[in-house]
């Protein structure tokens, strides 16, 4: 069965059944896209709750936002990389009139890497199925394109990435041959990327299963967007929510002191992170763990959550989905 055109929500059913949404929650969807998650998230929290979106894309943002507004639920978009979520939080809740510290938000959503109508232009560059610019910005109106950073970069940088980023064996090769090319041609479309990579795998490129190039253009998008440095961000900044909202349900209420800050994300808040990398869900694992250790959290997944066969078959881009999720404590818990 061919796939339907547009981008699908992957696990759409675990997020939705594993985040608990309910009417009058405040959601924040980090990764907005074609606004699939965010529609389905908009109609669960209904008219009385709030939906706050981000994304680097500024079109996507727009579409999501159009689409979760057709609900009814009041809906803020905000431009800008989820790194910077606390900051949109408050943002948002000034927006909706309300004060910030009771602006904390119910749920959160990251579904990362890129949307499929991003691979599908090929104006944006991330692909080698089209030739194109070689660009790779999730907000193309910042940073530095794909181009630029290989015309920059040490042959032991590109070759690190390529390993790095892309598991790439032959990823020495692949920054050599980049290296030799640009002495000579600027590479500034995907073809010329693509091509170097099939002249570094050499006879290797007729028995490879994938396409040579398909790691080497992931591992180029993550470096250019810093993709791992946002969730990063997003992880501590999840911590620091955590941390604030056990230890705002943990103080004394009539001891006559200001309860500890209260930050962005509210008591038994739940926040749901989907990752494609192995690199990405390693790093959400080693996060929620911790945060359980410290007794600011609860994993609602101990394992990640998978795709089922019938979705792997009508969205491919599902087979390497992870799904996490964890709960904010209401108060410290110790013991763990
Ligand atoms: C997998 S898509 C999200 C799809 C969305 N859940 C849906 O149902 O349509 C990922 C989106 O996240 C955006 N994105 C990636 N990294 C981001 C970041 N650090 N901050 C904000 N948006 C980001 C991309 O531009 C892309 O639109």
């Amino acid at each position: 069965m061919n796939a339907p055109a547009g981008h699908l929500p992957v696990l759409a059913k675990p997020v939705v059944d594993l985040l608990q949404v309910a009417p009058g929650h405040r959601v924040l969807d980090c990764t907005a896209g074609r606004g699939g998650h965010a529609e389905l998230l908009a109609r669960a929290v209904g008219p009385s709750g709030q939906v706050i979106l981000m994304d680097r894309d500024a079109a996507n943002l727009a579409h999501a936002t159009a689409r979760v507004a057709a609900t009814g639920t009041p809906v803020h978009g905000i431009h800008g990389s989820f790194a910077n979520c606390e900051r949109a939080v408050a943002q948002a809740a000034c927006g909706a009139g309300i004060r910030p510290r009771h602006g904390a938000v119910d749920r959160v959503l990251a579904d990362l890497g890129f949307a499929s109508n991003q691979m599908d232009d090929p104006a944006r560059g991330f692909s080698f199925q089209h030739d194109g610019p070689l660009d790779m910005r999730l907000d193309p109106s910042q940073g530095e394109s794909a181009a630029e950073l290989l015309a920059r970069l040490p042959e032991r940088d590109l070759a690190d990435a390529i390993f790095r980023f892309g598991e790439d064996p032959f990823a020495r090769r692949i920054a050599r041959v980049i290296v030799d090319r640009r002495g000579s041609v600027p590479l500034r479309t995907t073809g010329q990327l693509a091509s170097a990579v099939v002249a570094a795998y050499g006879a290797k490129a007729r028995h490879s299963r994938m396409h040579p190039a398909t790691r080497t253009f992931m591992a180029l998008r993550i470096l250019v967007n810093d993709e791992l440095g946002a969730l990063a961000a997003l992880l501590d900044a999840v911590g620091r929510g955590a941390r604030a909202a056990a230890a705002a349900g943990s103080a004394p209420a009539d001891d006559g002191h200001a309860r500890p800050g209260e930050g962005w994300l509210a008591p038994g808040a739940r926040v749901a992170l989907i990752s494609f990398h192995s690199l990405e869900d390693r790093m959400v694992k080693h996060a929620f763990a911790e945060l359980e250790r410290q007794g600011v959290a609860r994993r609602i997944t101990r394992k990640p959550v998978e795709a089922d066969e019938s979705e792997m078959r009508l969205n491919p881009r599902s087979r390497s989905a992870k799904l996490r999720v964890i709960e904010v404590s209401a108060e410290i818990v110790t013991g763990r």
